[in-house]
Formats: C-alpha cells, sequence, structure tokens
C-alpha cells in the first residue's frame, strides 16, 4: 500500500452513515464520535511526517479507483463509470434492493452531485455527506464493501467527483439531476 492511503483524514468520521442515522446511537450513549487515543496519536504522528500532497494528484488517484471494476472487491464486472462515465449518466434506471423490495432509481449525472451534499438519501433516507453517497453506491450498485472514510482512497474518490461539479453553486439537499426521468422510478 503506498504511503499517501496510510494517511488519516481529519473530519467527521460517522462511519455508519449508511446504517441508520448513527448520531441516535451517540445520544443512546452508544457511539462515540470521537477518534480512540490511539488512532489520534497515529494520527499526529502521521501529519508529522507525510509528503505534501496536490489536488490535482488527489483527482487523478480518485479516477482511478472511479473506472477500477474491482472496487470495493466487487464482483460484478462493474465501475463507478458503469452507470456514470465522465460523470455523465448512462441513462435509464438501476435495481436497488432494500428490505426485501427492489425498486427502480433512476441513474444522475454527477454535473451537480457534490454541490447537493450533504442531503437525505436512499430509502432509508439518512442525510450524508458526498463520501457516504459513494459509500452507497459501492454498497448498493457495485455490492461491494464500502471505503474507510479515514482512508486517502475515499477522499480522492471524493475528490474526482467533486471536479464534476466545479463551478456549482453549493446547494445542500437540492435534487439529482435525471435528463431523462424514468417512468416509476425513484
Ligand atoms: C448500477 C449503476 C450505478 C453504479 C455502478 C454507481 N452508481 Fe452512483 N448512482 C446510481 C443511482 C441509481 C443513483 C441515484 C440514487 C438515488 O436517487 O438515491 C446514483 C447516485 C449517485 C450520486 C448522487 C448524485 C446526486 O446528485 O444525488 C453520486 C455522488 C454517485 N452516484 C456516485 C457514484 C460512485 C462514486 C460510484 C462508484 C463507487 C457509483 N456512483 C456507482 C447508480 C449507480
Amino acid at each position: 500500500m503506498k504511503p499517501i492511503y496510510k494517511r488519516l483524514v481529519l473530519g467527521a468520521t460517522l462511519t455508519a452513515a449508511l446504517a441508520g442515522p448513527a448520531w441516535l446511537a451517540f445520544a443512546e450513549g452508544g457511539m462515540d464520535p470521537y477518534l480512540p487515543p490511539d488512532e489520534i496519536k497515529a494520527m499526529m504522528t502521521m501529519m508529522m511526517t507525510m509528503e505534501p500532497d496536490t489536488l490535482k494528484a488527489s483527482v487523478e488517484r480518485g479516477k482511478v479507483l472511479f473506472n477500477d471494476t474491482s472496487l470495493g472487491h466487487n464482483k460484478t464486472g462493474q465501475s463507478c463509470a458503469s452507470c456514470h462515465p465522465g460523470g455523465n449518466t448512462i441513462g435509464g434506471a438501476a435495481d436497488m434492493e432494500w428490505k426485501g423490495m427492489t425498486m427502480k432509481v433512476a441513474i444522475p449525472t454527477l454535473k451537480t452531485a457534490a454541490s447537493h451534499f450533504p442531503k437525505p438519501a436512499g430509502p432509508m433516507k439518512a442525510v450524508v455527506d458526498l463520501m457516504g453517497m459513494d459509500n452507497m453506491c459501492i454498497m448498493s450498485f457495485l455490492k461491494g464493501d464500502p471505503l474507510d472514510r479515514n482512508s486517502q482512497a475515499a477522499v480522492d474518490l471524493a475528490a474526482y467527483v467533486t471536479s464534476f461539479a466545479s463551478g456549482k453553486k453549493v446547494d445542500p439537499g437540492g435534487a439529482k439531476t435525471v435528463p431523462t426521468p424514468v417512468p416509476g422510478a425513484m
């Protein structure tokens, strides 16, 4: 593993973003939003020793992940680009399974995606940020393992997805962009 992928990233670590309202569990005393002391120490050490990075390099690494058919260890033979090639949409809808039901969900372009987060997403309507949404697509559509939100890979994928929306107005909660609506699809 390249050292860059060992970087810890400062920021929120509500890894359960997809599993439901994580803060509820926290409020009930079940989940601590802070990193454990040993991880904080490792982060401090890393911040003192890490090599400088650039946004351009991060976006490039994200592009590789976006086009990687083994992202999330998935066995579908698909990558993010299978549905969102170059940040566009192949059109139509994808099947999403939830609580034993299969529903049709229209495939959006990603040209506006980054500017719309955080927002409630998925059938469970959990409020997620862009990384949470990327993970949701990995789990729901690539049938793969989500990325660790503290990993550089999660940041790089989000950096690439964000690059599609460069210059767009920040509009948290905005609706996805579906150029050709699909009758009967969410
Ligand atoms: C099989 C098709 C498919 C694949 C593969 C796929 N997605 Fe998606 N993606 C969708 C659908 C369908 C939605 C809309 C979900 C919804 O409305 O809840 C979506 C929504 C999104 C959104 C939110 C767009 C918005 O404006 O709300 C982002 C960001 C996203 N996908 C990124 C990714 C990334 C990153 C990958 C690869 C890890 C990926 N997708 C793989 C079908 C796919």
